[in-house]
């Protein structure tokens, strides 16, 4: 595995590789890679020539008070991991490089990013979509590979390759889990092992609620249902919401396509997850 700090070094590789003929799948991570990860680094592999990876810790997607310092970095293990399910290049890119001092241009993909955590998280899907972009036109990967654990921020992505013709297939994978049903996260980590236990609490009330609307209850009502089970299950709910899968909006009782979108914190760990299905 070739490992690059440098744009001009990443480019001069990936040139040699379009040169060739080689199709290129690209997944973007902040690194503390866990299994759901190396799931999207194996299907890039299945599907291109050469696969890039790139841990970045970007800082304009984190809030003021938010976890960018904190945020575990455990490059070693990244770098083994990735070796060993084949990854050919890791581009690992110092901040100063991926942000000139004076830099003035911002991605913003309007109405989907203030919605949802983008509400709480004011800035991040603009600080997400940015340094998307800017790692699409370093790398102009042929494919690239999003967890769709972010629901909101693979909607973004995929607005924002659509609105300004970046020519890469955007693919989502199915978020990979514990065996008790947490989606696995890098935020995981911070979790106390009382915490532990309560978290996957969070995915069983997707479960319940899909039911739920299965069985034709109101949506308002198992919104509500679905806080307070959250609450007194000792989460500190953010928002747990009913939303058509194709732009995010709430759902209307004659919708097919669904996803519950939920935002809890757990003590300081703001965990997310949804479930999407067709009634
Ligand atoms: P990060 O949280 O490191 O996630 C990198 C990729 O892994 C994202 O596409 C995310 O959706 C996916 N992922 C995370 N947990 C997953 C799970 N349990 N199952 C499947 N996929 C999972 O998301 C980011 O980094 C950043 O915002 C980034 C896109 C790199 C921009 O900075």
């Amino acid at each position: 595995m070739q490992i690059v700090n440098t744009i001009e070094v990443l480019r001069h590789t990936i040139n040699t590789w379009k040169a060739a003929g080689y199709s290129i799948a690209f997944v973007p991570t902040m690194g503390n890679l866990h299994a759901g990860h190396c799931q999207l680094v194996k299907l890039a592999k299945r599907k291109a020539d050469k696969v890039v990876v790139s841990i970045f810790v970007n800082p304009t997607q984190f809030g003021v008070g938010e976890d960018f310092d904190s945020y575990p970095r455990t490059e070693t293990q990244d770098q083994e991991k990735l070796q060993a399910i084949e990854t050919d290049l890791l581009f690992l890119p110092a901040v100063a490089e991926m942000y000139a001092p004076d830099a003035k241009t911002v991605i913003s993909v309007t109405g989907l990013s203030s919605i949802h955590c983008g509400a709480s998280r004011v800035g991040h899907f603009d600080g997400v979509a940015t340094v998307v972009c800017k790692l699409f036109n370093m790398v102009q990967p042929t494919i690239a590979l999003f967890g769709l654990k972010d629901f909101q921020q693979l909607a973004v992505i995929r607005i924002m390759v659509k609105d300004l013709n970046i020519p890469v297939d955007i693919i989502g994978v199915e978020t990979v889990r514990e065996a008790s049903g947490l989606a696995m996260s890098s935020r995981n980590a911070y979790l106390t092992p009382e915490q532990q236990q309560i978290a996957p609490l969070l995915y069983q009330s997707l479960c319940v609620a899909r039911a739920a609307i299965v069985a034709g209850n109101d949506y308002a009502a198992i919104e509500q249902q679905v806080v307070s089970f959250l609450q007194q299950a000792g989460f500190a709910p953010e928002y747990f919401r009913i939303c058509r899968s194709s732009d995010l909006a709430p759902a209307q009782s004659d919708d097919i396509d669904l996803v519950l979108l939920v935002a809890a914190k757990l003590g300081k760990t703001r965990l997310i997850d949804n479930l999407y299905f067709s009634k």
